[in-house]
C-alpha cells in the first residue's frame, strides 16, 4: 500500500520521461518492446560495483558463487573485475571455460560430483576442488597417477550453526548433506586422511552456513568456530562461503557487501585466524542488479474474494515463491513512483494454482491488461532456477549500461525445446 522502496532496484535505476523507470539509462517499457516479455532486465554496472565490493574487502580471495546467476557474459564480469568463480557442476564449469575465465580461477564446489566432474576439474586445473566426503577423496585417489596431478583442495566443514533462514538452504547445523562435521570428529580425520593422502594438495578448508542469511552475526560465530578448529591445523587458507541476505519486500534491510566483510574480518582477528581468509557470495552480488518485466495478460476480480492479474511468465522463471515461500514486491514501470494501492495476486500461466510469483501484491490501481509489470530483486536464483516446465521457453537476459542494452542470452525459441528431443 504505498511507492515502491527505491533501495529494491538497481543502483542506476532512475525515473525517466513521463514517469517510466530506466535502468542504466534504458527505458523499461521500451525494453519489454524491444525484447518481448518475460525478460531479465540486469543494470551491468551495479552487478561490478557489488563484485568490487567483494574484491576491495578480500582481493582474489572474494569467489563468486555462479550458481546464483550465470552466463558467459557474467561469467566474464566476475572475473574481470578479480573476483574467482565457483562452480558446483560439470554444466558450471563448462560455461565458465567456454567464457574463457582461466581454470585456476575457478573453485569446484558440490556434494556429489562425480567421477567424470572431478575428472574435468582436475585435468583442466581447476584452482581449488572443495572436497564433501570421503567417497570423493576416494574418487580424487582413484584418478591419481601417471599425469602427475596433484589437485589443490580444501575440505567442507561443518561448524555446526544453524543459521537463521528458510530450511531448504541452511547448511551449517549437524543435521546436513553437506561436509565433514566439526562435532562428530569427522572434520579432524578427514583433515588427517587428506593431508596424508599423495592425491591430493590439502591447503584449507571450507564452510558455507547457508544462504539469505540476515543476522550477521551468525557468520562471526561461525567463524569463531572455524577458528577453533582451523588454527591448530595451521593450514594457510580458510573460506567461510556467502549466504549474506538481500531484502527483497518493503521493510527488510540488509548489510552490505562491506558491512558483512567488516564483521567477518573483525570475527577472524578475534578468532585469531592467520590463514587468508576468502568469501563466496552470489546472491549479495547478483540479486538486486535485476527486475524482471512481464506483461499482464488477464486481470480477473472476483468480488469479496481477490484479484489476480495473470502475466506471461511464472513459476519457469521464478520459483522461489512456490519453492520457498519468499516475498516479491511488484509494480508497474510506467509510472513507478506512484502509490501502489490495489491488492492483487500476481500469477503465471503455468497449469497450476500453485504457480505464484506475488501472493500479496499491491499495484498502481489502474493496472490494465497489456501493461508492463515489474519484480525487482529477481537477479539471483531466478533465470538459474529457471525451467521449461509446460514447454515455456526460458527468458532472455539484458545488460543495461550508460543507455546501451545488450542481450548476452536470447529467449529459447520452440526448436530450443526439440534440442536433445530424438523423436
Ligand atoms: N557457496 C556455497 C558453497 C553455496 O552452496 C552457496 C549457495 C553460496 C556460496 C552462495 O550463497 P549466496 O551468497 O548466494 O547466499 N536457491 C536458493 C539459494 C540456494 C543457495 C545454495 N548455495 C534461493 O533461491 O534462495
Amino acid at each position: 500500500m504505498s511507492v515502491l522502496p527505491w533501495h529494491l532496484l538497481p543502483d542506476n535505476a532512475a525515473v525517466g520521461e513521463s514517469g517510466r523507470l530506466t535502468i542504466a539509462g534504458c527505458d523499461t517499457i521500451e525494453l519489454a518492446r524491444e525484447f518481448g516479455t518475460p525478460v531479465f532486465v540486469y543494470d551491468e554496472d551495479h552487478l561490478r560495483a557489488r563484485c568490487r565490493e567483494a574484491v576491495a574487502a578480500f582481493g582474489s580471495d572474494a569467489t563468486y558463487a555462479t550458481k546464483a546467476f550465470l552466463c558467459r557474459a557474467m561469467a566474464n564480469l566476475a572475473a574481470e573485475e578479480g573476483m574467482g568463480l565457483d562452480v558446483a557442476s560439470g554444466g558450471e564449469l563448462h560455461v565458465c571455460l567456454s567464457a574463457g575465465v582461466p581454470a585456476d580461477r575457478l573453485v569446484f564446489h558440490g556434494n556429489n560430483k562425480s567421477l567424470d566432474e572431478l575428472r574435468s576439474a582436475r585435468s583442466v586445473g581447476v584452482g581449488r576442488i572443495v572436497i564433501d566426503s570421503l567417497d570423493e577423496l576416494d574418487r580424487l585417489e582413484a584418478l591419481h597417477g601417471g599425469d602427475g596431478l596433484c589437485p589443490r583442495v580444501l575440505l567442507r566443514i561443518t561448524p555446526g550453526i544453524k543459521a537463521e533462514t528458510h530450511e531448504y538452504i541452511t547448511t551449517g547445523q549437524d543435521d546436513s548433506k553437506f561436509g565433514f562435521t566439526v562435532s562428530t570428529g569427522a572434520a579432524l580425520a578427514a583433515v588427517e586422511k587428506a593431508a596424508a593422502s599423495p592425491a591430493v594438495d590439502l591447503v584449507g578448508l571450507h564452510a558455507h552456513i547457508g544462504s539469505q542469511v540476515f543476522r550477521v552475526d551468525s557468520f562471526a560465530a561461525a567463524v569463531g568456530v572455524l577458528g577453533e578448529f582451523a588454527n591448530p591445523l595451521g593450514l594457510p587458507e580458510l573460506v567461510v562461503g556467502g549466504g549474506l541476505g538481500v531484502p527483497y519486500v518493503e521493510g527488510e534491510e540488509g548489510a552490505s557487501i562491506t558491512q558483512w566483510a567488516a564483521i567477518i574480518n573483525k570475527a577472524v582477528t578475534e578468532a585469531g585466524i592467520t590463514a587468508r581468509v576468502g568469501i563466496e557470495p552470489g546472491r549479495a552480488i547478483a540479486a538486486a542488479a535485476a527486475v524482471t518485466l512481464y506483461t499482464v495478460g488477464t486481470v480477473k476480480e472476483l468480488p469479496g474474494i481477490r484479484t489476480y492479474l495473470s502475466v506471461d511468465g511464472g513459476m519457469s522463471d521464478n520459483p522461489r515463491p512456490v519453492l520457498y515461500g519468499s516475498g516479491y514486491e511488484a509494480f508497474l514501470p510506467r509510472s513507478v513512483t506512484a502509490d501502489r494501492r490495489r491488492p492483487v495476486r500476481i500469477v503465471g500461466k503455468h497449469c497450476e494454482s500453485g504457480d505464484l510469483l506475488v501472493r500479496e501484491a499491491s499495484i498502481q490501481a489502474d493496472v490494465v491488461v497489456g501493461d508492463v509489470v515489474a519484480t525487482p530483486v529477481t537477479g539471483a536464483y531466478g533465470h538459474s532456477m529457471g525451467s521449461n516446465y509446460n514447454k515455456m521457453r526460458r527468458p532472455p537476459v539484458v545488460f543495461c549500461r550508460n543507455g546501451d542494452a545488450r542481450l548476452v542470452v536470447r529467449r529459447e525459441t520452440y526448436d530450443d525445446l526439440l534440442n536433445t528431443d530424438l523423436g
